[in-house]
């Protein structure tokens, strides 16, 4: 297991690590090993406990595990692993052991037992919550019970897909707090 540390990070701030749209892993560890996936298509439902609503693909074998053990490692890497994070969504965990082929390293987590990924800047440990929509459209409600970042790491940019193999890295901030009068509490 890494020596990296990971601070823990307040599940009432979890949103604002999402509701950008970064390009995310979600980890799974069913009996026989640990899988990681890359993942785009997610978004934030609710602010605290905080649910993220995941489309996962029937066909992945992340879905198998997912549905098998009812908990997943969201994961948020950044720009300078970009390629890497490409390359986790282009193989199968079916047929090869991503940790070890991709070079990233797995760490306990604390509330389940899917394992955080090191290498990336944050870590979402979540539990599946619903399954109603999973059968019609692969939709996964996952509440986060425990969360982290990593403050060791320097590169924060994190990648948004484009959904054609390109992405857009994390530019220039535009801050329109005053404009926010309706949500005093967020600013
Ligand atoms: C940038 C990117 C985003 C992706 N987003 C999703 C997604 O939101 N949902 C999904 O089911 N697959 C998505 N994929 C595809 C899976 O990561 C891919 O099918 C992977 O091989 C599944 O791994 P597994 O079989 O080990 O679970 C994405 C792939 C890439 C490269």
């Amino acid at each position: 297991m890494a020596k990296t540390t990971m601070k823990e990070f307040p599940l009432s701030k979890v949103f604002q690590l999402i509701e950008p749209g970064p390009v995310v892993m979600v980890t799974t560890a069913n009996k026989k090993k640990n899988n990681i996936m890359t993942m785009s298509w997610h978004m934030m439902m609710e602010f605290e406990p905080p649910l993220i609503g995941c489309i996962i693909s029937s066909s992945d074998y992340s879905f198998a595990a997912l549905c098998a053990t009812k908990e997943c490692v969201i994961a948020i890497p950044s720009v300078d692993i970009a390629t890497k994070v490409v390359e986790v969504g282009n193989c199968s965990g079916q047929d090869v052991d991503k940790f070890e082929t991709f070079g990233f390293t797995p760490m306990s987590a604390k509330k389940v037992k899917a394992p955080l990924v090191a290498e990336c800047l944050e870590n979402l440990e979540c539990h599946v919550v619903n399954t109603t929509l999973v059968n019609k459209y692969c939709l996964f409600v996952l509440e986060v019970v425990k969360a982290w970042t990593n403050p060791d790491r320097k590169e924060r940019r994190t990648i948004h897909a484009n959904g054609d193999g390109t992405f857009v890295v994390d530019g220039r901030t535009l801050n329109l707090k005053a404009k926010m009068v309706k949500f005093p509490s967020l600013v």
